[in-house]
């Protein structure tokens, strides 16, 4: 029996992993970020000071996987949970270098792809709907502006001690979407087949009820 397999990508802090979430959790998929995917290597390639050149020949020690306990999806390297310790600034803007890497990224391809190929999946990313699924059910590009995600994103950080400045929020949107979308591998694109969505002016529920509508027109 084939899965349904939709794609949701869009720049960072677009709302893509909270309202795949809410989407997921609706239809009954699997949520797969693969942001995650690329912050653990991240965050590998920092611990053990791996020099660039030494990063391909390193990956396949790194033992990246991912597991869903109660639905949740938490990243593993080796035995070690580290789904906590790559939500740090420092290691978004490491995991947004790490990604322009062609090794990494071959190195992840094919964990992406077994999962969503073994399940119902909702994956977010940057390059799902153009590289990792081309054949998804469903694919859908999430955008919102570059101030809109940054207010967003500093009103999540305002209560937290050491809290950026607006400014410094937006200008790391704007250096992480640029790299992103400038990198000569698999660049953050919409596909030609993907719906848009933009969240600017739209709340979660909404967004999310958005998306669901569109779900459901296409696999219907
Ligand atoms: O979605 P995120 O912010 O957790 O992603 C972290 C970085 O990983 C992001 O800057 C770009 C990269 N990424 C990618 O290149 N391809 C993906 N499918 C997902 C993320």
């Amino acid at each position: 029996m084939s899965t349904i397999n939709i794609a949701i990508d869009g720049p960072a802090g677009a709302g893509k992993s909270t309202i795949a979430k809410m989407v997921s959790a609706k239809l009954g998929y699997i949520y797969v970020d693969t942001g995650a995917l690329y912050r653990t290597i991240a965050l590998y390639i920092t611990e053990n000071n791996i020099a660039d050149e030494d990063i391909e020949k390193a990956l396949p020690a790194a033992d990246v996987s991912l597991r869903f306990v109660d639905g949740t999806q938490r990243v593993y390297l080796g035995d070690r949970d580290v789904s906590g310790l790559i939500r740090t600034p420092e290691i978004s803007m490491a995991a947004s270098r790490t990604s322009a890497i062609p090794a990494v990224r071959e190195y992840l391809f094919d964990t992406q792809q077994k999962i969503a190929r073994e399940n119902n999946v909702i994956m977010d990313g940057r390059d799902i709907g153009t590289v990792v699924l081309p054949n998804a059910d469903v694919k859908i590009f999430l955008t919102a502006s570059a101030e809109e995600r940054a207010n967003r994103r500093y009103k999540e950080l305002a209560e937290k001690p050491d809290c950026p400045s607006y400014e410094e929020i937006l200008s790391d949107i704007i250096k992480r979407d640029e790299q992103d979308m400038n990198r000569a591998v698999s660049p953050l694109k919409q596909a030609d087949d993907a719906v848009l969505v933009d969240t600017t002016k739209l709340d979660l529920e909404t967004s999310a009820e958005e998306i669901i509508r569109i779900i459901r027109e296409k696999t219907e």
